[in-house]
């Protein structure tokens, strides 16, 4: 694939990145983006994840700070917001926020298993946790007109996804605060709040969902485009922070190669039908098999 170089799309924009984890997350791959695209930003994650993973690595390589902060914790929050505003120089025109945890999918907790302590976790982190950044940034006023905020969600929210456990509601409500707190910030401040339903892609937090392998496979074939890359996320996450997306919020925008849009493609059927005849293959070896003993 050619690379989309860059289109100085966010010069002189700041921001703050929530998410990166590790050189797979989609948060890692955004900020190399906006990077390219002439933002400045702040990195945050927790503290755990930040003495486990990699984001200090990834702000020495794009020149950013990187803050501790809970998601789920206002006064973390509002302290990571007062910290950013002033090591950037002034209010911020973007927010990415790439969070997501079940400790029920974790623990092989199913949909009509669910721990409700773990629930609570998951809703917190996973959903309320961008109410909460937005409501913190609200009562700074730490946007500026015209800012955008983008969450990244998955279709599950809205289709029946045997395996994706309790994060679908999590994903139900993220997206029903994008609505909501984007209806209400426009009218205060034209600021934008959008989400991105984004096809799997193999990162930490995907690996909590435990079909992940045979669905990468399907989503990949039922699509028309492919599978969408997460620096396809990242390239969309740019265009959404630009100005050239100023019309754009309450939406949930699809970066899926078409798979939300597809009933059955032809790839899916030849590749089932290879499978099919493998598996009588299969079988009817076996059958011989029998046979001959
Ligand atoms: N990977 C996929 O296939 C896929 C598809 C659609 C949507 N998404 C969504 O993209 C987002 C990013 O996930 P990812 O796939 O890059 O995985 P990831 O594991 O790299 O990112 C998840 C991040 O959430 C952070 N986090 C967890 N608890 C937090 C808290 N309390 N406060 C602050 N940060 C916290 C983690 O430290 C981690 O950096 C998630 O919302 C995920 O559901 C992922």
């Amino acid at each position: 694939m050619t690379s989309i170089g860059s289109h100085n799309l966010l010069q002189g924009k700041r921001g703050i990145i929530f998410g990166a984890l590790d050189e797979r997350s989609l948060a890692w791959k955004t900020a190399l983006r906006c990077k390219a695209e002439g933002a400045s930003f702040v990195l945050t994650n927790t503290r755990q994840a930040l003495a486990l993973g990699k984001t200090e690595e990834l702000g020495k390589a794009v020149g950013a700070e990187v803050i501790a902060c809970d998601a789920t914790d206002t006064d973390d929050i509002r302290r990571l917001l007062e910290q950013s505003m002033s090591l950037l120089g002034g209010k911020l025109d973007f927010v990415l926020h790439s969070i997501a945890m079940s400790q029920n999918m974790r623990r092989h907790r199913a949909y009509d298993d669910l721990n409700y302590n773990y629930l609570q976790t998951t809703l917190d982190i996973s959903a309320v946790s961008l109410h909460k950044i937005l409501q913190e940034c609200m009562k700074a006023d730490a946007l500026e007109e015209y800012a955008s905020v983008v969450t990244l969600t998955y279709i599950a929210s809205e289709r029946f996804l045997s395996e994706y456990g309790d994060m679908s509601d999590a994903k139900a409500l993220l997206e029903s605060i994008v609505r909501n707190m984007g209806g209400i910030y426009g009218r205060k401040k034209h600021v934008r709040v959008n989400a991105i339903s984004q096809s799997p892609v193999r990162t930490r937090s995907e690996q909590q969902y435990h079909e992940v392998n045979y669905f990468h496979t399907y989503a990949g074939q039922m699509a028309p485009l492919g599978l969408a890359s997460s620096e396809d996320c990242a390239g969309l996450c740019a265009m959404l922070f630009s100005d050239y997306t100023r019309g754009v919020t309450m939406q949930t925008i699809y970066n899926d190669g078409g798979f939300s849009q597809t009933v059955m493609s032809h790839d899916f059927i030849e590749f089932f039908r290879k499978g099919m005849e493998n598996y009588h293959l299969t079988e009817t070896d076996e059958i011989q098999q029998d046979n001959e003993d």
